[in-house]
């Protein structure tokens, strides 16, 4: 009998459980042995290996996290355990991986093929939605919607205070996340690695929005462009001979990243998860499975390294449209 492997690798996002359901009840449909592996590639190496039947994952489609765990393996850079790693699932008889991760997973997958013709299918996951050649990645919905909540939030305070707020977001060196929570959230300022404008652009559109009578500021910067601290500093300075009620700043952090995943996140990947299961049935082998243009579709997995994927410069502008 078949025996595929299931992994999650990376930083944790919302739907992963989602995905891993998915993978494991197409697995059993189309009669495969599914094998889990805990704690990502670091499992891999100490054979930490689970069989998952379709009852093992059953309540979880509604579960933020990874119930396989998952980590960040600093030893899968390097040769000898990647080669114990393959040893130990050709031990276990297993034959092909998939691998629920980002950019950084796919590429030490990509390895697993390349060193040791190890079959491998990849599913994109990542809060980021930087993995080039997908349109979306799993967990980035959910978390737009936590950083949305939370500028919500703090808005209340902005208005009462009159404040000029800073908002930093995740999205390590992309804007994904900032854009969207920017445009869902009215920010009137969003600050994004890919786009970038001076300072005092930004320091004259909040005082511009003052003279049309708006009293409180939102300021969206995504991690990749600076901290929260350091612009809520220069723009404290900067507005210091105005009236303002001061600037303050918000890092949201990994409440981002966790949370009962959204209604897409969970289609996504059980979209994701019982594809991926049909194209390696189908003979498909070191591909990803992608969303482009509204179609979940494969490509090779080469495909997502060493290009950078940035936002629609459209989104970018209509936000800047709509801050008038
Ligand atoms: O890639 C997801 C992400 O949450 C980024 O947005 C963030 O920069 C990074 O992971 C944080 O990584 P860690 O979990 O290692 O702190």
């Amino acid at each position: 009998m078949t025996k595929i492997a299931v992994l999650t690798s990376g930083g944790d996002a919302p739907g992963l459980n989602a995905c891993i359901r998915a993978v494991v009840r197409a697995g059993h449909y189309y009669n495969l042995q599914v094998i889990g592996i805990k704690r990502g590639f670091k499992g891999l190496i100490e054979k930490e290996f689970v069989s998952l039947k379709p009852r093992d994952v059953s309540m979880i489609i509604n579960r933020g996290g990874t119930f396989l765990l998952s980590a960040r393996e600093e030893r899968f850079h390097h040769y000898e355990y990647r080669k114990v790693a393959v040893e130990n699932l050709r031990k276990e008889g297993i034959d092909a991986l998939f691998v629920i991760g980002g950019n950084g997973s796919f590429q030490g997958a990509n390895l697993l093929v390349k060193e040791f013709d190890f079959p491998v299918i990849g599913i994109p996951k990542t809060i980021d939605n930087d993995t080039y050649g997908t349109d979306y990645t799993i967990g980035f919905d959910t978390a737009v919607n936590n950083a949305v909540d939370a500028i919500d939030k703090i808005r209340d305070t902005s208005v009462s205070h009159e404040r000029v707020f800073v908002v930093e977001v995740m999205g390590r060196k992309s804007g994904f996340i900032a854009l969207a929570a920017g445009i869902a959230s009215g920010a009137d300022v969003t600050l994004i690695p890919e786009y970038p404008f001076p300072m005092h652009v930004i320091v004259d559109s909040i005082l511009q929005a003052r003279k049309r009578g708006k009293r409180f500021s939102i300021v969206v910067v995504a991690e990749g462009v600076a901290s929260g601290k350091e612009i809520a500093e220069i723009l404290s300075e900067k507005l210091k001979p105005y009236d303002f009620g001061g600037v303050r700043y918000s890092v949201l952090g990994y409440i981002q990243r966790g949370g009962t995943p959204t209604v897409y996140d969970r289609i996504i990947a059980s979209r994701f998860g019982v594809f991926a299961v049909e194209e390696y049935i189908n003979g498909k082998k070191n591909i990803m499975v992608a969303l482009e243009n509204g179609k979940v579709v494969s490509k090779p997995l080469e495909v997502s390294f060493g290009k950078v994927k940035k936002p629609d410069l459209s989104d970018f502008e209509l936000n800047n449209i709509l801050t008038l």
